[in-house]
């Protein structure tokens, strides 16, 4: 296990140690570990695959639709390095089917995630768009599309960056799937709320 996953995180590197949009390589490391310390806590009460929550928190954004790659590609990229690994043709489905339904592309949208192994890693990738480390990323998102971080005169008020937090960022919470995702992602909720409270303190110099 220990080789396959190592060669995995080699791989991850390799093609997203470059990545600016918010899914760098240190992106997948964090919600990988978050994977393992959600599925800790669940296997005390269900039985799951440790492998493919490994490697599907690793190889989640691999070939992501945002760089024009379709569900075909992935299940053809992974497909092919897994076997290479010798990793059974279980452990590659679900990872396949994680990498091809974990992404949160609009609020409507239906969870299309059936494995608790797919719930596990997508609440993983859900941890780290909020708390301390979703500000940063968010903030840095903005920065990298020139966006002005807060205007409280915008009339649409989605063209900065402080209206993420509310489009996106605030519903998390309540879309977690298992009962450790929830509770960590509680903890950062509150820290996002503390945030915001501090934020616009500040911009009106009041503390
Ligand atoms: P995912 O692929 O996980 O759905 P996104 O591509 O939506 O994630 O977002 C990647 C990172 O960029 C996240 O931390 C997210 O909060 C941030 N981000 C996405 N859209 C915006 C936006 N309009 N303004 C600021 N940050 C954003
Ligand atoms: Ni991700």
């Amino acid at each position: 296990m220990k080789i396959i996953i190592s060669k995995t995180k080699d791989f991850v590197k390799e093609r997203l140690m470059n990545e600016k949009s918010g899914h760098d390589y240190w992106h997948t490391m964090r919600v990988y570990n978050n994977a393992i310390d959600i599925a800790k806590e669940e296997q005390k009460e269900n039985k799951l695959d440790m492998m493919a929550v490994e490697l599907g928190s690793l190889l989640h954004d691999i070939a992501d639709h945002k760089f024009g790659y379709d569900d075909e590609d992935r299940k053809e990229i992974i497909g092919k390095f897994l076997t290479k690994l010798d990793v059974d043709s279980q452990t590659i489905d679900n990872v396949i089917h994680i990498a091809n339904n974990i992404s949160f592309k609009n609020k409507d949208k239906k969870n299309t995630i059936n494995t608790l192994e797919g719930k596990i890693v997508q609440d993983a990738d859900r941890l780290d768009a909020i708390g301390a480390i979703g500000i940063a990323r968010t903030f840095t998102f903005g920065g990298f599309y020139k966006r002005d971080m807060y205007n409280p005169t915008d009339e649409d008020d989605n063209e900065h960056t402080i209206a993420h937090f509310y489009d996106k960022l605030l519903l998390l919470k309540d879309r977690m799937n298992t009962k450790t995702g929830k509770q960590k992602a509680l903890k950062r909720h509150e820290y996002m709320n503390e945030f915001l409270d501090q934020f616009y303190d500040e911009w009106e110099g009041k503390r």
